[in-house]
């Protein structure tokens, strides 16, 4: 265990350029989104001030509206495609022009409560809540337009599991007529066979061009999108980040953001309920143009007992995680193995990710779910142990695929070994 620690701060520092860590040289050579909040748990165990500083950097470039970008491009790279040129979104430091799961409020929450340095977290985690509040409010005010509670995303790449099964078909509805040619880079770095199809990719700029034609203004893309989809895994995430924000808040004296907080909270707990499937045993999403429900069993439907779901539906996903451990080796992959559409070799399609599998197990502990939850972390590290540090892995054979060297599946290692040390 010991040696793995020590691979996975190297790991870390590695990947480190000094205010922001990149996912991985190469492959993802600037700062996002949800990486840098998870990673900055891990790096919290041996800086506290680098840890808090990861957010601090990511926050330095939210909005004016409120929105935290996915991508912050801090420097120049022709290692990436599309880059700021093709979301040009007009800002002295260029970003990306959509956002990323709201990870954020979970991740200072938990830095604060296991700070050793109290005067630091407090310092930090007071000058982070309102921002972190701002940009809440925005998912609520711009992807949620008609108050349903929860919110949409308008490209896949919001949800962080880009390739998933789950936008296939709203997907179809995404034009490629206009595209401006382009070329791929990620196709340098990854074998192709593990990366999404060029007409995915045609769809993905398509949808950034349409945003961009209308000059980025949040207010209009929502109606105006093709692809307005409701993520349980997106939207659990969220509400676990309001649920924390409030707690976070009650304990600086934040009386206002904690009471607004929570009822973000209440309301889209109650919410998610309309996407439960009984049939499937889990959370599904929903396309939300043509108000129904999507049948595509992934892990965004478990991944939403991350947040305070009830607990009979927390012990009906522990169940399912159960049943789908019998289709393979190592836990838990991104699509039912089950399923036809299952390939656990392609981003988000099948492979397990270790983040996830992070976040599944401490919200099924949390309900009470223990034995499934720990499972889901043994599991995570024996991965690690056998394959190394990378992007994702196949969850039959265990081959690593994707990024190697990876920041959070280091910063995820670091925390499930040091939480079983703990316990
Ligand atoms: C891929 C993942 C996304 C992640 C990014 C950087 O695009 O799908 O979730 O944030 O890589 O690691």
């Amino acid at each position: 265990m010991q040696s793995l620690l020590q691979n996975a701060s190297e790991i870390l520092r590695e990947n480190d350029l000094g205010t922001y860590t990149v996912p991985t040289h190469g492959l993802y050579p600037f700062q996002w989104n949800w990486d840098s909040c998870l990673t900055a748990l891990g790096q919290a165990y041996f800086d506290e001030e680098r840890a808090w500083r990861e957010i601090e950097t990511l926050f330095a470039h939210q909005w004016e509206d409120g929105m935290v970008p996915h991508i912050i491009f801090h420097k120049e790279d022709d290692g990436y495609f599309p880059g700021p040129d093709v979301w040009s979104t007009g800002r002295d430091v260029p970003t990306s022009g959509i956002t990323q799961p709201a990870v954020a409020g979970f991740a200072i929450k938990r830095l604060f409560d296991r700070a050793k340095d109290r005067e630091l977290a407090d310092a930090k985690a007071r000058a982070l809540l309102p921002k972190v509040k701002a940009w809440h409010d925005w998912f609520f005010a711009n992807r949620d337009p008609q108050g349903t509670g929860l919110v949409a995303i308008l490209h896949p790449w919001e949800s962080g599991r880009d390739n998933s099964v789950d936008w296939d078909a709203a997907f179809e509805r995404v034009p490629t007529d206009g595209v401006l040619p382009f070329i791929r880079r990620d196709l340098q770095h990854a074998d192709a066979d593990h990366r999404p199809t060029q007409a995915q990719y045609e769809r993905y700029i398509w949808l950034v061009q349409l945003f961009r034609s209308l000059d980025w203004d949040n207010s209009k893309l929502h109606d105006a999108s093709p692809f307005q989809v409701v993520d349980p895994g997106f939207n659990g995430i969220l509400l676990r980040s309001c649920m924390d924000l409030a707690d976070l808040a009650d304990a600086l004296g934040e009386v206002e953001v904690a009471e607004s907080s929570r009822a973000q909270a209440g309301k889209g707990i109650a919410a998610m309920d309309t996407l439960w499937s009984d049939a499937r045993g889990q959370y599904l999403c929903q396309d939300r143009v043509l108000g129904e429900l999507i049948d595509s069993p992934s892990v965004g439907g478990l991944l939403a007992a991350f947040a305070q779901i009830p607990s009979e539906r927390a012990a009906t996903i522990a169940a399912r995680i159960t049943t789908i451990a019998e289709q393979v080796n190592y836990l838990v992959p991104s699509h039912d193995p089950a399923s036809s559409d299952y390939d656990g070799k392609r981003y988000w399609r099948g492979p397990a990710w270790l983040i996830v599998n992070y976040m599944i197990s401490d919200g099924l502990s949390r309900a009470g779910q223990t034995a499934v939850a720990q499972r889901i972390a043994q599991s995570s590290v024996k991965l690690i142990e056998q394959s190394g540090f990378a992007e994702y892995y196949d969850p039959k054979s265990g081959e690593p695929c994707g990024g190697t060297r990876f920041t959070w599946t280091a910063a995820m290692v670091i925390e499930f070994i040091s939480q079983t040390q703990l316990e």
